[in-house]
């Protein structure tokens, strides 16, 4: 459906985007993540034909973007980090004026802006000015606004920046919706728990370059250690820890306290071992806890940055 071929953008000696490659397909949701400058909005930009490349190709259905008025472009529908609403302007107003951008009127535009208002849970609010909204919900007007021309490839650019927890909730539940009305998303952000409820798969950018691209699943592959397993014991003294190192899938063992944390590098295969090898071991616990992979630990592991700190 999408294909994105080693682009590149510089601004001035700033290198944005730095060869980004990643392919899409039809109904798929893939995650763009990346801290804040890693070049993710400069990719969305290019691929929705708004700002021009250096080099590298965008490809829809197989078939290359050229210029502005393709009729391909048609195809993509952009939610942008910046919000483009008329504050003085109602709802319904300010989808006009989108609508009136891709030709759309009368009984039409009507028929597609009641439809984009009810899909986002806006329709009640149509007459009141954009003004008066949340920051949640002028972000599900932008939403709104990108549907207008019915899109086969929606990109959301941090939809969710600056949204109260119920609106960003709402914005979760508009686009599972519009993936399972099978809808093909690009989902940009930096917060890797969206990426982990909405994508299918994920491409991980840093200074404009991929650095990583594969399911979730895929992704903690890469890690060395994708669980640690805590087990509070009712007696940790003398327990060999060098003996359960040495247990299929196990990557590491310490204790701390009465706490036996240990490493494996799959929870199914490694924790009926380690758990079968203590009560061998005449040993009792109480408490019994995983700690849950995730993608920030992936990044740490391939950047040796946190995604949060920087
Ligand atoms: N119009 C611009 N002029 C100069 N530098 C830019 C411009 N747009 C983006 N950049 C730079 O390119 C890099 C990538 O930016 P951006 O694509 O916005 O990253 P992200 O969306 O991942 O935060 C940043 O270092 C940013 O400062
Ligand atoms: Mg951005």
């Amino acid at each position: 459906m999408l294909e994105v071929k080693s682009l590149r953008k510089s601004y001035g000696s700033k290198v944005a985007v730095d060869g980004v490659s990643f392919t899409v397909g039809k109904g798929e949701t893939i995650g763009l993540l990346g801290p804040n400058g890693a070049g993710k909005t400069t990719t969305v930009s290019m691929i929705a034909g708004l700002t021009r490349q250096d080099s590298g190709d965008v490809l829809i259905d197989g078939r290359r973007l050229q210029g502005d008025t393709d009729p391909v472009k048609r195809k993509i529908g952009l939610v942008p980090q910046d919000l483009a609403l008329y504050d003085e302007l109602s709802a319904g107003d300010n989808l006009q004026f989108f609508a009136a951008l891709y030709d759309i009127s009368g009984s039409k535009a009507k028929q597609v802006i009641a439809e984009a208002l009810t899909l986002v849970g806006l329709a009640d609010r149509a007459k009141d000015k954009v003004g008066t909204f949340s920051g949640g919900m002028k972000r599900r007007v932008n939403l709104a606004a990108a549907l207008l021309h019915d899109p086969d490839i929606l990109l959301l650019d941090e939809p969710t920046v600056g949204v109260d927890p119920q609106s960003r909730n709402a914005i979760f539940e508009n686009l599972e919706t519009l993936k399972a009305r099978g809808k093909t998303l690009v989902y940009t952000t930096h917060y890797m728990e969206e990426a982990e409820r909405l994508c299918d798969r994920l491409v991980v950018i840093d200074h404009g370059k991929v650095i990583a691209g594969d399911t979730l699943r895929g992704l903690y592959r890469l890690l060395p250690v994708t669980n640690i397993l805590e087990i509070e014991l009712d007696d940790a003294s003398g327990l060999d820890l060098a003996l359960l190192r040495e247990l299929p899938n196990v990557t590491s063992a310490e204790i701390s306290g009465s706490v036996l944390k240990a490493g494996v590098r799959d929870l199914s295969t490694g924790a009926p071992g380690i758990l079968q090898w203590l009560t061998a071991q005449g040993r009792t616990y109480q408490h019994v806890v995983s700690e849950r992979p995730s993608l920030e630990t992936v990044f740490l592991s391939l950047t040796g940055r946190s995604l949060r700190d920087v």
